[in-house]
């Protein structure tokens, strides 16, 4: 056969690919960017792509627990690993919203949203590695994400309030 299977768990679904430089129905080119598979293949749109040159943090998703940029991932080297979209924060079972999601709706943390799902995943991603981050630490971790619609005040808002709560609560589930 030609071409390569990976398998990637995403939003904790495994998914097989395969890989391959020919043109075969359905077969992911190795250039293809973890972006464009999660949207275009998946449909899981959440995951936006702004500047497209891991510039703005739009399509920023985890992986294995770290927030990358997806549109500068190649979805060939996600073989083996866990990606986490803005899709798969939300309770499966009970519907329930990361608290992340609700802070931004309590506090308006968004305008035009376009922004809002990359700075989720890039907090959610700093509550993996330290679920109490001060306000600078925040501002550090989201300094790759743009938002046009200046709601990054109301965004930090939001996050502080998350790490406050879960200051009281003992961290964030990964
Ligand atoms: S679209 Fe990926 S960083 Fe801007
Ligand atoms: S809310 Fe519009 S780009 Fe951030």
């Amino acid at each position: 056969m030609d071409g390569k299977l990976i398998h990637i768990a995403i939003n904790g679904e495994q998914y097989e690919f395969l890989v391959s430089t020919r043109k075969i129905n359905g077969a992911i080119p190795p250039e293809e960017t973890l972006a464009t598979t999660l949207r275009e293949r998946l449909n899981l749109t959440g995951t936006k792509i702004a500047c497209g040159e891991g510039a703005c943090g739009a399509c920023t998703v985890l992986l294995n627990n770290r927030a990358v940029s997806s549109c500068i991932t190649l979805t060939v080297e996600c073989d083996g690993k866990d990606v986490v979209t803005i899709e798969g924060l939300q309770d499966p079972v009970t519907g329930e919203l990361d608290p992340i999601q609700q802070a931004f709706i309590d506090y308006y943390a968004f305008q035009c949203g376009f922004c809002t799902p990359g700075i989720i995943m890039a907090a959610k991603g700093l509550f993996i590695k330290n679920p109490h981050p001060d306000r600078k630490e925040v501002e550090d971790a989201l300094s790759g994400n743009m938002c046009r619609c200046i709601s990054q005040y109301h965004a930090l808002d939001a996050i502080m309030a998350v790490s406050e709560k879960l200051t009281n609560e003992g961290g964030i589930k990964a």
